[in-house]
Parts: structure tokens; C-alpha cells; sequence
């Protein structure tokens, strides 16, 4: 008999929970990076038209899947898919992702997480006044190289990346109504009011704060890249998997977090509202304040060029403080203490999101108490995440990002769509969408869940598997033909696994020394992949074990 006696304490909780579940980081440092990296307004279309015909459908699919698990008294991935195909017994292994995609994700976002917290108090104290560009970025380049000190706190970043860490764990120990609930209840309305805040200065900057002589400093130049739809671009995969990516990542999809929040919804409760509730909650902060606050401020002091140019992850610590430093010390401080304070209540809401499988787990299985499920996952994400924060510049977190952040998602997503349209079916799963709905689901959607949506991500997968050099699929294939063989993508999951990038930069470097960096990043990589999949292991076992005692006690699945 499971422990678990969670539940949430009302429907305003819910959707906040699992609003700040889905707005995170990925709404406001990944979207605007994503779209600046494939053109712009090129990168609008394909991002829209892959939130209604996967995002949508994705979220009625896991939110159903997830209360129609509850009822079994399932709060996680792997015993809710097999207990919707009870004949085949290999399904909880596959629900596997369900936990490791959380736990593995989180260990390297909690870094991220924790940069944004240590950042608010730098804004606070002044670390950033007088500081030049090029200073500012040197301060991120050094408090992630943890052996220097910044600011005379020896391993800051390792410091900080605990505390938050510690953070998500006693918040998580507070249990849903009493940690989650509370956290989502006063981050998530700050967090969109700072939203606005900036929005608003992003928007009205303008070329007010262009220095003499840069002719494409101006805010609106920004915007205007973003939100000017281009249609050349629709015929290239390779913007097409960066959408389908995107969406997955933001909306949280694909991870097993949906249908753990969901596993705690009542089955006479709506989740068809719920789960648009959510998911438009997450676009409006993704597509209207996402993508009017760096941009546009860093277009507007930098220009538009310089943006495109540098645009990468670390930019918004890379630049912000300066580009705020511009409003004097007073408003300097507050701007900061606002955009990394949002940022922060972004994150921690998705991270508390990510510990709630592996606990439900645990307490439904083994019947741990709540506290202990939350400090097991603290140290499992410790332990998991510690090689991102000392190797963050070998390349261990950008690994981990690939593999949990990007291929499990579309793998598990592929997985529960083939199961819940084609094996548990339609006829069922549509009536699960249904049940209790606040709305009326279009008709037009039974069609794309059954078809469309795993189509889509088939294409999505396949592609991603082997995709050729520059995503030129016509290219390859006639190369293929005449004999030239397939060459592929170093972005492609073949080409990562063979580590064929890496070894191209080897060959290509000229002195010893680049070499020597190369190998030793490799190596790195390499023990960062063989933990991923050791946790992976770790995570299956635990469930044949669970299986095992569930064979004891009668209650096999
Ligand atoms: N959706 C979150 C974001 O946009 C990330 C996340 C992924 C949260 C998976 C929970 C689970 O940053």
C-alpha cells in the first residue's frame, strides 16, 4: 500500500504548480537563444505550428496518462505506462525516463539555478558597479572556472550550486500543498510581474541607449528580427528539430513531470482546461516576455549584429549586469535583483518539479516517508550533478544537456504517443481527455493525436538520429547515390555518441597544447556519459526491484 497521501489543495495551486513547472529557464534564456540561432522570425513558424500539432497534444496525452495513474495509486512514469498495457511487461522499464530524465536534468539545472542566485546578491551588493563588457563577462568566465575566486568566496559556484540544491530539498520535504503549492504561489506571480517590468523597458529602450556610432543599437531592431516571419527557412529540418526541441523542452513534455503532477489530480477533476491552462500560461511568458527582454535590451546597448554574433546561453549573465549598469546604481540594482530574481523563481519551480518522480516512486513503492524521498533525490542530484559544475568548461554540462535534456525527451515522448494513441488506445485515451473537461476538446485533435503527433515525432527522432551535415537531407541523399556515403551532422545523435566532433577539432588543432585540451574534454565527456547511463541503470534496477516486490505481495503488473 503506497504511503503517498499527497494531494493538491486547489485548482489555483495546480495550475500554478504546474505553470511554474513549465516556465522556467528555457522561456527565458533558451527560447530567445533558440530563436536568434535560427533566424529570427524563421524560427516563429515551425515553433508555433509544433506547439499545436505536438505541445498541445502532448500535454492532454501526460496529464490523462498522469490521473489515470493516480487512480491506481501510481505517481510516476513507470508503473502509470505499464498499468495502460498490462500485457506487456517491458513498459516500466521504459518508464525509467520518466524518472532519470528529471533526476539528471535538475542536477544540471539546479548549476544553472544557482547561478541566478548568486547573481540577485551580486546585483544587490554592487559586485557589478563600474565594471566594463568586458569585465562582466570575465566575472562569468571566472565563477565558472570554480579554482578562481571572484569575490574572495573560495568555490563559490560549488557553494551556491549546494545551497540550491539544499533549497529544492527542504521545499520538496514540505511535501505539495505545504512546499510546492507555497513556492508557485509566491514565485509565479513575481516572477511575471518582474516580467513585465522589464518587458516594458525592453520594449520602450528604443535607441535611447545606443553609445556613439553604433548604427543597429536599437531595441526595437531586436524585436523586430524576432517577430518578422521569414518563410525561406520552412523547408530546413534543421530549424524545424530546433522548434520541436524547444517545445518539448519548455513545456516540459517528454520528462515524466507532467504525469507525476498530474497523478495527484482527483479522476472526477478536469485536466482538458487544466492542461491548456498551463501551456498557454507557459507560451505567453515564452513568446511575449522571453522574447522582449534580452533581445531587445541587449540590442538596443549592443546592437542588433553584436547579438547575433554572440548569442549563446551564458549571455544574459554575460551581459545584463552591464547593459542594467546603465540605469545608475539605484535602478541598477533593482533591474538586477528583478531579472535574476525572476529567473530564479523561474527555475526553482521547474527543479522542485523535477525531484516529485523519483519521490513518488519511492514513497509509492517502498513506502518512504516524504522526507526522506526529498533528501535521496537532493543526493542523487548532488552526486549526479557535481561533475557539470567542476567540468562546466570541459564540456560535462553540455552532455548532460544533450542527452537528458534533448534525446530522452523526444524518446519517451515517442514512446507514451505509440502507447496511449495505438496500444492502450484512442477510443480510451480520448475519454480519459475528456472526463470531468471544463472544455470541449475540437474533434480535429483525436486526429493528430492518433496520427500526427507520432508522426511528427518519428520525424523528429529519425531525423535527429542521422541527420546529414547541415541538415541538407536532399544533398545526402543524392550523395549517397553516387557513392559519396552518408555524411552526417556532428549535431546528430550517431555523430554525438561517436564523439565525431570532438575528434574533428582534434584533428584540426595545431599545437600541442589545443590538442592535449581537446583529449582531456573528451575524457571528461565520456565519464559524464557513463554516469548518465549509470543512473539510468540505477533507476531500472530500482524498479525491477519494486517489480519484484510487488510479485511477493500479489500485486504483480
Ligand atoms: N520547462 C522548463 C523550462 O522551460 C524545464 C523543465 C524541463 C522543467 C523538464 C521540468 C521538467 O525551463
Amino acid at each position: 500500500m503506497s504511503a503517498n497521501k499527497e494531494s493538491w489543495g486547489s485548482r489555483i495551486g495546480l495550475i500554478l504548480a504546474m505553470a511554474g513547472n513549465a516556465v522556467g529557464l528555457g522561456n527565458f534564456l533558451r527560447f530567445p537563444m533558440q530563436a536568434i540561432q535560427n533566424g529570427g522570425g524563421a524560427f516563429i513558424i515551425p515553433y508555433l505550428v509544433c506547439f499545436l500539432l505536438m505541445g498541445i497534444p502532448l500535454l492532454w496525452i501526460e496529464w490523462s496518462m498522469g490521473r489515470f495513474g493516480g487512480r491506481f495509486g501510481h505517481h510516476s512514469t513507470p508503473f502509470i505506462v505499464q498499468e495502460m498495457d498490462t500485457k506487456r511487461h517491458f513498459w516500466k522499464y521504459i518508464g525509467t525516463f520518466g524518472i532519470f530524465t528529471n533526476i539528471a536534468v535538475a542536477s544540471y539545472y539546479c548549476y544553472i539555478e544557482s547561478w541566478t542566485l548568486s547573481y540577485v546578491f551580486h546585483s544587490l551588493f554592487g559586485t557589478f558597479d563600474g565594471k566594463t563588457q568586458s569585465e562582466v563577462a570575465q566575472f562569468f568566465a571566472d565563477y565558472t572556472d570554480i579554482t578562481v575566486s571572484t569575490t574572495g568566496i573560495p568555490y563559490e559556484a560549488v557553494i551556491f550550486y549546494l545551497i540550491c540544491v539544499t533549497m529544492n530539498t527542504y521545499i520538496l520535504s514540505r511535501g505539495l500543498q505545504g512546499g510546492v503549492e507555497v513556492a508557485s504561489k509566491i514565485g509565479m506571480p513575481l516572477l511575471i510581474l518582474f516580467g513585465i517590468i522589464l518587458a516594458i523597458r525592453g520594449v520602450t529602450l528604443g535607441t535611447s541607449g545606443a553609445p556613439a556610432g553604433c548604427t543597429d543599437c536599437d531595441s526595437i531592431l531586436g524585436l523586430n528580427y524576432l517577430w518578422n516571419p521569414q518563410f525561406d527557412s520552412l523547408a530546413n529540418p534543421k530549424v524545424w528539430l530546433a522548434a520541436a526541441g524547444q517545445i518539448f523542452f519548455t513545456l516540459s513534455v517528454g520528462m515524466g513531470t507532467i504525469h507525476c503532477y498530474a497523478s495527484y489530480v482527483r479522476s472526477k477533476d478536469d485536466v482538458a482546461l487544466n492542461a491548456m491552462s498551463a501551456g498557454w500560461m507557459n507560451g505567453f511568458v515564452e513568446i511575449v516576455l522571453g522574447a522582449s527582454i534580452v533581445i531587445p535590451i541587449a540590442a538596443g546597448y549592443l546592437g542588433l549584429e553584436w547579438v547575433k554574433e554572440k548569442a549563446g546561453f551564458a549571455m544574459a549573465f554575460q551581459t545584463m549586469p552591464y547593459l542594467f549598469e546603465q540605469w545608475g546604481s539605484f535602478f541598477s540594482a533593482a533591474a538586477g535583483v528583478m531579472w535574476f530574481g525572476l529567473l530564479f523563481f523561474a527555475g526553482i519551480t521547474s527543479s522542485l518539479a523535477m525531484g516529485t518522480p523519483w519521490m513518488g516512486f519511492m514513497q509509492d513503492e517502498f513506502q518512504w516517508g516524504r522526507e526522506k524521498a526529498a533528501w535521496s533525490f537532493g543526493l542523487f542530484t548532488t552526486v549526479l550533478g557535481l561533475p557539470t559544475v567542476f567540468f562546466y568548461n570541459e564540456g560535462v554540462f553540455g552532455e548532460y544537456d544533450y542527452w537528458a535534456g534533448t534525446v530522452s525527451l523526444v524518446v519517451f515522448a515517442l514512446a507514451e504517443v505509440i502507447l496511449f494513441s495505438w496500444i492502450f488506445g484512442l477510443d480510451k485515451g480520448w475519454k480519459e481527455i475528456n472526463m470531468g473537461a471544463d472544455i470541449k476538446v475540437p474533434e480535429f485533435y483525436r486526429f493528430v493525436i492518433k496520427y500526427i503527433t507520432p508522426m511528427l515525432l518519428l520525424v523528429v527522432f529519425i531525423t535527429s538520429f542521422c541527420s546529414p551535415v547541415g541538415g541538407d537531407w536532399g544533398g545526402a541523399i543524392s550523395g549517397l547515390f553516387s557513392g559519396n556515403g552518408w555524411n552526417l551532422d556532428n549535431g546528430s545523435i550517431i555523430a554525438q555518441i561517436m564523439n565525431k566532433g570532438l575528434k574533428e577539432q582534434i584533428a584540426q588543432a595545431t599545437d600541442a597544447a589545443a590538442i592535449a585540451k581537446l583529449e582531456n574534454n573528451m575524457f571528461f565527456i565520456n565519464i559524464g556519459r557513463l554516469l548518465l547511463l549509470s543512473a539510468f541503470t540505477f533507476i531500472a534496477l530500482i524498479i525491477y526491484i519494486a517489480y519484484d516486490r510487488r510479485k511477493k505481495t500479489g500485486k504483480v503488473l
